[in-house]
C-alpha cells in the first residue's frame, strides 16, 4: 500500500514538472507569426476539403470545423472506420466517407483528388510502443504517398494542405519521432515547390478534444498546461487550418505553425465568421 502510494506520488510529481519545463518552454518559444489585421481572403480556397484522421481526437475537430463553415461544400473523408460525426455529416449530406485501407495508394481517388481544395491530416498516432519503421511508414509514407498522388491529379491552386505534426517536430531532433515528422513537413514542402499547393506542420501542443470525446483528464491536463498558449481545441485548430488556406497570400509554402499561432489564426477565423 505504502509502495503504491510512493509510485502515485512519484508520478504526479513527474507529470506536474513536465507540465512545468512545457509551461515555460512554451512560454519562451510560441507565438512568432501575427495574422493580417485586414487579410485578403479567397473564399473559394475551401470549397472541397479532405479529412484523414476524421475517427481520431484531432480528426474528430478538424471534421467539425470543416462540416461547419459555411464556405465548404464538400467534405471527404477517408478512412478505416466512420465515426458519428462523419455519419452526422453524411446524413446532413455534407459528407462523404470514402472507406479506405491502403494509405500509401490513392490511385482509386485520383477523380476526386482534381476537385480537392483544402486537406486538413490529423491521421497519426503516438511513438509509444511502435516500432521505428511503423512509425515512418505512417508519418511519413502516407503523407507523402498523398501529396504525390493530389499533385498528379491536380495542380492547380489554390491548394492546402494542413498537417498536425505537434510541439517538438524537428528535422534534427534526437528522437526519432521528431526527425521523421520533421522530414514529414520538410518532404511535403519540397514536393509543392512550384505548384499551386502550400503545406503546412501545425506544431500543436495540447489539442483538445471535441466535447464529444473529451474527458475529465483532457480538462485537467488542460488547465494545467497553461491555457492560453499551449491548449487549443480540436474544432479550433481546423477553424486556423481554414483561416490560413483561405488567406491564400499570407503565408508561404513549408510554414511551421506553432501552438500560439493557432490560437492566433482560430481567433481571427472566428472573428471573420462573426462567432
Ligand atoms: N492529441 C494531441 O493533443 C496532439 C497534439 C499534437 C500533435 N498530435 C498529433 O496529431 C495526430 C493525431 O493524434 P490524435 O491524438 O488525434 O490520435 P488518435 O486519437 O489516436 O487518432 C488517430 C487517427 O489516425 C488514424 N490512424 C492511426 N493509424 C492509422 C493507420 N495505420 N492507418 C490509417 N489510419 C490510422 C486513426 O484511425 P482509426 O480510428 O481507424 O484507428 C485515427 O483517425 C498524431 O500524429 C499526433 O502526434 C496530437
Amino acid at each position: 500500500m505504502r509502495a503504491a502510494k510512493k509510485i502515485a506520488i512519484a508520478l504526479l510529481a513527474g507529470l506536474l514538472l513536465l507540465i512545468v519545463a512545457l509551461d515555460i518552454w512554451g512560454a519562451l518559444t510560441l507565438g512568432s507569426i501575427t495574422p493580417a489585421a485586414n487579410p485578403v481572403i479567397d473564399e473559394d480556397a475551401n470549397k472541397v476539403v479532405m479529412v484523414f484522421g476524421a475517427t481520431g481526437s484531432v480528426g474528430d475537430g478538424l471534421l467539425e470545423a470543416a462540416v461547419e463553415d459555411p464556405d465548404v461544400e464538400k467534405v471527404y473523408a477517408v478512412t478505416r472506420r466512420s465515426s458519428p460525426r462523419i455519419e452526422a455529416g453524411v446524413a446532413a449530406g455534407k459528407v462523404e466517407m470514402l472507406l479506405h485501407e491502403d494509405f500509401t495508394d490513392y490511385s482509386g481517388l485520383a477523380d476526386i483528388l482534381a476537385e480537392v481544395n483544402t486537406v486538413l491530416w490529423g491521421l497519426g498516432t503516438t511513438s509509444v510502443g511502435m516500432d521505428d519503421e511503423t512509425y515512418t511508414w505512417i508519418h511519413v509514407d502516407f503523407p507523402i504517398a498523398f501529396i504525390n498522388a493530389w499533385l498528379a491529379a491536380r495542380t492547380e491552386g489554390p491548394m492546402s494542405f494542413h498537417s498536425v505534426t505537434g510541439m517538438g517536430t524537428d528535422l534534427n531532433g534526437a528522437q526519432h519521432w521528431a526527425r521523421e515528422k520533421g522530414r514529414a513537413e520538410h518532404e511535403a514542402a519540397v514536393l509543392a515547390e512550384g505548384s499551386g499547393l502550400r503545406t503546412f506542420g501545425y506544431r500543436s501542443a495540447f489539442v483538445r478534444p471535441t466535447s464529444e470525446q473529451a474527458n475529465v483528464l483532457h480538462y485537467l491536463l488542460e488547465a494545467l498546461a497553461r491555457p492560453g498558449a499551449l491548449v487549443i481545441p480540436a474544432k479550433d485548430l481546423g477553424g486556423a487550418m481554414l483561416e490560413i488556406s483561405a488567406r491564400t497570400t499570407e503565408l508561404a509554402n513549408g510554414s511551421l505553425i506553432d501552438n500560439a499561432d493557432s490560437i492566433a489564426f482560430a481567433q481571427a477565423y472566428k472573428e471573420r465568421m462573426g462567432r
